[in-house]
């Protein structure tokens, strides 16, 4: 034998294979993507990890085109992230006939334009929340949507988490009873830097709102899927550094809420209470949810995301406690990840499972959700939130648009 040619086993096979997965189309499903900022990262990874992941049940995906009014940004997203063309002028890509399906992630205030004129062009949208800066604008977005009968979605990421999908799951199947209580925290600590430059996130002509639709957006979300919707709500939002510092070091005032305190009333009785905000000192990345039933609780915190905490009122007092439930294989999004339980998953796995369900339902043509629906509701809350802060936080009754 040659020393260093390793010699095939008897019998051994070999092949060519483009694409392993068993949905594989003639056509490939064309992404064009509007934004290269952060967003557009972590929805790169996650289409391409879905690929790897899902395979045997994803389609082929092409990315097709990649859009920023920065020129440099586009052009460095098309070039690290492998997107095939890139421009700044996104009507290219929502008019590109290579294009199937748009996925937007550029700030707030453009989502609507950029969404209707897509879905005008017959084209599957899956736009980044909150939905719209305004209710109003969400709302136009879903009727856009409705008329052209293309898919939509919004990206509340945070339903699909394994641990939060199987909290729903727990609920549904009555495991905590009817629930009473719903708590939420979305905080952050990186604006408390006075250097903090004045991002478009700080301006309301921009974002709509400030850490009520960054973070509340998802909280409120979540609140929506595990308890019902929302009917009520009393807000206290908050700013507290007036400007920061613009590009020319300039001061520029700020206009959004920083900090919010929200209580919430749900249309099936249960209270809610969350809390948004950037300036949190020590909180880099916390997101926590309870649920608290009157037959026991269930608890989740991001810093162990892999894990649920669940609560059921004990037979006898002596088994009175918690139960930590470790993530796996068992637990819904996490099935096609990792053989054990207790392996992880990571911020960028929601996006992986968000890829995977826009690209399946675009081939499928079917629905799913968090819809533009979901995304509407959530913007008529935040509306509702802001009404009741400026009338001194009283209670504001929660505005629904016809579905
Ligand atoms: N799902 C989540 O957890 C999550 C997390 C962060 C942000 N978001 C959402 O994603 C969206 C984008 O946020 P981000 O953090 O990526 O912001 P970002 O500032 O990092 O990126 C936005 C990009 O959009 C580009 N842009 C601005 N105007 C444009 C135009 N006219 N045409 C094309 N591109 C334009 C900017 O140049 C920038 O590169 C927002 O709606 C935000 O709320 C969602």
């Amino acid at each position: 034998m040659t020393r260093g040619a390793p010699s095939a086993p008897r019998g051994a096979e070999s092949g060519v294979c483009r694409y392993a997965g068993s949905r594989r189309r003639t056509s490939p499903i064309g992404i064009g993507l509007v934004g290269a900022g952060f967003m557009a990262k972590a929805h790169t990874l996650g289409y391409r990890a879905a690929e790897t992941v899902f395979a045997e049940e994803m389609p082929t995906l092409r990315q097709v085109y990649v859009a920023d009014v920065d020129a440099r940004a586009a052009h460095a997203a098309a070039a690290r992230w492998r997107w095939g063309r890139w421009t700044t002028d996104w009507a290219a890509v929502t008019g590109a006939p290579e294009v199937q399906a748009v996925d937007i992630v550029a700030p707030n205030h453009l989502h609507a334009e950029i969404a209707i004129a897509a879905m005008r062009e017959g084209k599957a949208v899956l736009c980044e929340k909150p939905l719209a800066d305004h209710a109003a604008a969400a709302y136009e977005m879903y009727r856009a949507a409705r008329e052209a009968g293309v898919v939509h979605q919004v990206g509340f990421v945070l339903r699909r988490w394994p641990a939060i999908a199987f909290a729903k799951s727990l609920v549904e199947e009555g495991r905590i009873g009817r629930i009473l209580q719903f708590r939420a925290s979305y905080l952050l600590d990186y604006a408390l830097d006075r250097r903090h430059p004045a991002t478009w996130r700080l301006q309301s002509a921009t974002a709509g709102a400030g850490a009520i639709a960054d973070l509340g957006s998802h909280l409120i979300d979540l609140g929506r899927f595990l308890v019902g919707e929302i009917s009520a709500v009393m807000a206290r939002t908050r700013t507290i550094y007036p400007s920061r510092p613009g590009a020319d070091d300039s001061a520029v005032p700020v206009d959004v809420d920083d900090a919010t305190e929200l209580l919430v009333e749900f249309d099936n009785g249960a209270t809610g209470a969350m809390e948004m905000c950037w300036m949190a000192a020590g909180h880099k990345l916390d997101i926590s949810l309870e649920l608290r039933g009157d037959e026991g609780s269930i608890a989740f915190t991001w810093r162990r995301n892999g894990e649920l905490c669940l609560y059921r009122s004990p037979a006898s007092a002596e088994v009175d406690g918690w139960t930590t439930i470790i993530i796996g294989p068992n637990h819904p999004g996490a099935e096609a990840f990792w053989p054990l339980a207790g392996m992880g998953m990571g911020f960028d796995s929601m996006f992986a499972l968000q890829a995977r369900d826009f690209v399946t339902s675009v081939a499928d043509g079917k629905q799913v959700t968090p819809s533009f629906l979901d995304g509407l509701r959530a913007s008529e809350v935040i509306d509702a939130s802001l009404r009741s802060a400026e009338a001194n936080s009283t209670w504001v009754e929660v505005n629904h648009h016809q579905a």
